[in-house]
């Protein structure tokens, strides 16, 4: 069978190491807004299979929302510059204690846009929760408030997280070989 595992070269995050830190981050997010209204924002669609789990980790009540947003830009660096292609299905968010759930935080520059959207709706407050953080890459002033690993700067995929929509089904995260990396380029250059 011509599976995804064959076109993995190492693992960064295993099955179990992601469910211990999305342990950690349901714990520490269901301490710090126990009475409080939570609304939790994924971000589509790189953040789906973390916000499935986190959602069930976070031990009291919330609600959930989804937007999609896509960075105007030349294809490999982002602007800055989101647009919205799905909002959320709420406008009142004013007593709301906003978490965005992301899966990655790169540059920054997206979430950094999308923060600034949400932050002028006047939420109670609004903060950040990311999978991965590679600090290194940063070109914003951002910073997450919940944090599941740093990680080098490397591409990773799985988890949620794809290379030309490939891999988000893959439970665990890890770097693609480069051969891989070619013959998916190239298939999908032929779509
Ligand atoms: P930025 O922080 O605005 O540069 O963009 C972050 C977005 O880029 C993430 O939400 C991902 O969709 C994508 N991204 C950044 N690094 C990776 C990676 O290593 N693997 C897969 N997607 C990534
Ligand atoms: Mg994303």
């Amino acid at each position: 069978m011509n599976t995804m595992q064959n076109d993995i070269q190492s693992v960064l995050l295993s099955e179990s190491q992601l469910k211990e830190i999305v342990e950690r981050l349901g714990e520490q997010i269901s301490r710090d807004y126990e009475g409080k209204r939570l609304l939790l924002v994924s971000v589509l669609k790189g953040s789906v299979v973390f916000m499935g789990d986190l959602m069930r980790a976070i031990k009291i009540p919330c609600f959930i929302d989804f937007m999609s947003v896509s960075s105007y830009g030349n294809g490999t660096s982002s602007s800055g510059v989101v647009k919205i292609i799905k909002d959320l299905d709420t406008n009142v968010i004013e007593g709301t204690n906003l978490l965005i759930v992301e899966d990655i935080l790169d540059s920054g520059r997206t979430l950094s846009y999308l923060k600034d959207i949400l932050a002028r709706r006047n939420p109670e407050s609004i903060r950040i929760c990311t999978l991965l953080d590679k600090p290194d890459r940063r070109t914003v002033d951002l910073k997450a408030d919940y944090v599941g690993a740093q990680i080098p700067d490397a591409f990773v995929v799985g988890y949620g997280l794809d290379y030309a929509e490939c891999f988000r089904n893959l439970p665990y995260v890890g770097i693609v070989k480069p051969e891989a990396v070619e013959r998916i380029a190239k298939e999908s250059n032929n779509i």
